[in-house]
């Protein structure tokens, strides 16, 4: 499998690495930013031998080098400055993510797309445009994301191991998300059995403000490590046709009501991509933040120039 990573930062270069350790392909790791990818792939290349796992990975500034890749994660792209809109990141990340998807898909028209720029939701219906991709084909990275931070604070609230909890978080990546209390279980136990509603109201909203924490606290930069780890979660369920349940940025198409916007629902990942769109029934109450992450996403794509 050849998998190209677009972005050679923090979260792609973390990416890289996480995936060779995984063994789950040749790496190509692209950056307009002249010898940085490659000295990044090198890097990552000498550590390989230490674990002894293959470590193909190449770093480059041309398309060239990215032809027929089977998957393309796109990380390219500024993070949100003090004083900067989320329509003034649209405008600059949007034309990044133009350029970036028109010349990716010249090249590798039969990958699968995962987007990780920010706002995801903006950037992932800004590459299925550029791209005249299938909406099996792109998909945004966020949900797994948010729903490992939600898990996360659960199990460090009653002390107890991360892999005891089932989570996942719904909408888009912003303010609006929805962490789905109702099926958040702690080994098979609902989470509201265990947990008293204001401790519980306090998670959700360090989860939906999970990102802007670890901003506060870097100073310079957001969040990768579990942003990476999240877009690996993705790319190894469907390389290895896993046919895994996941919260990932999907195009509804009367899903849920909703038509024709990018909005994080529960979705199994196969070989094909997104190889079905799951629907649970929802609460009124689930059902109208739903509704509400997804008009949030649409102001947001509105002022989208394509
Ligand atoms: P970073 O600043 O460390 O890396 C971004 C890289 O993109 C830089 O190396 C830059 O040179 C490169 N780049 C810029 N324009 C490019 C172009 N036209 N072609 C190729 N490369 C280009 O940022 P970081 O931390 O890696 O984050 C990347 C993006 O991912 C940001 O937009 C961030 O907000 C977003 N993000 C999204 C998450 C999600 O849950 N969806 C989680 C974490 C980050
Ligand atoms: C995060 O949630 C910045 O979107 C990124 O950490």
């Amino acid at each position: 499998m050849k998998i190209t990573i677009i972005g050679a930062g923090n979260v792609g270069a973390t990416t890289a690495q996480i995936l060779s350790e995984k063994e789950l392909g040749d790496i190509i790791l692209l950056d307009v930013v002249e010898d940085m990818p490659q000295g990044k792939a090198l890097d990552l290349k000498q550590a390989s031998p230490i674990y002894n796992y293959y470590g193909n990975i190449y770093g480059t500034n041309s398309y060239d080098d990215t032809a027929k890749s089977d998957m393309v994660i796109v990380t390219s792209g500024l993070p949100r400055k003090p004083g900067m809109t989320r329509e003034d990141l649209v405008k600059i990340n949007g034309d990044i993510v133009k350029s970036v998807v028109e010349q990716t898909v010249k090249k590798s028209p039969d990958a699968i797309i995962i987007m990780v720029s920010n706002p995801l939701d903006a950037m992932t219906y800004i590459a299925y445009k550029v791209s005249g991709f299938p909406k099996e084909r792109i998909m945004g990275m966020a949900g797994v994301l948010d729903s490992s931070r939600l898990k996360t604070f659960i199990a460090m609230e009653l002390n107890v191991s991360v892999e005891n909890i089932q989570a996942f978080v719904l909408g888009g990546h912003g303010d609006t998300m929805i962490p789905m209390i109702r099926y958040t279980n702690v080994a098979g136990i609902p989470v509201t059995e265990l947990i008293p509603k204001d401790k519980l109201d306090a998670i959700i909203q360090r989860t939906r403000d999970g990102g802007v924490e670890i901003v506060n606290l870097l100073k310079k930069g957001s969040a990768f490590y579990a942003p990476a780890s999240s877009v690996v979660e993705m790319v190894d369920a469907i390389l290895r046709d896993k046919k895994k349940i996941l919260p990932c940025t999907v195009l509804c198409k009367g899903e849920y009501g909703l038509n024709d916007i990018f909005l994080g629902l529960p979705v199994k990942l196969g070989r094909k991509g997104v190889e079905q769109i799951i629907e649970i029934t929802l609460t009124k109450e689930e059902s109208d933040g739903l509704n509400n992450s997804a008009n949030a996403v649409r102001e947001l794509c509105h002022t989208v120039q394509l």
